[in-house]
């Protein structure tokens, strides 16, 4: 299986950023464990600050992969066009959140993504991506 791990704005700060909040370990030491986990899949990673960028890898994942599991990171809450690059591909995409975004700041609660993706997993830390990938085999 095919999977694409992408990850919006901030999360390239994972580990140094509100250790309470994600942690302290870094995105790529995340990416590798990910990558461990899925070792009989073919796993991509690409994580970037800008919005168009997301969506172009959005837009080049589909018919290439079987699943995308995103974490837009803040996108999440406000980026139209994220939502549109979505409903545009046949990629399934998984929305995640390494916390438990509904416990947190009450513009957290909404998502505008959530309504085009095929699933949702918040609240597990680093696992919630393996969950999220574990997803696409069910
Ligand atoms: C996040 C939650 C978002 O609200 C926040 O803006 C992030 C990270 C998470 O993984 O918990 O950057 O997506």
């Amino acid at each position: 299986m095919k999977l694409l791990f992408l990850n919006g704005v901030n999360l390239n700060l994972t580990g140094k950023r509100e250790p309470g909040v994600y942690g302290t370990e870094t995105l790529e030491s995340i990416n590798k464990e990910i990558a461990a986990h899925f070792a009989g899949d073919e796993c991509s990673f690409l994580q970037s600050n800008f919005e168009g960028e997301i969506c172009t890898a959005i837009q080049q994942a589909d018919g290439v992969y079987d699943g995308i599991v995103l974490n837009a990171g803040a996108f999440t809450h406000y980026s139209y066009a994220i939502r549109d690059a979505i409903a545009s591909v046949s990629v399934p995409v998984v929305e995640v959140h390494m916390s438990n975004v509904h416990a947190r700041e009450d513009f957290r609660n909404k998502s505008v993504l959530s309504e085009v993706c095929k699933g949702v997993i918040c609240g597990f830390g680093k696992n919630s991506y393996i969950l999220a990938g574990e997803s696409f085999k069910l």
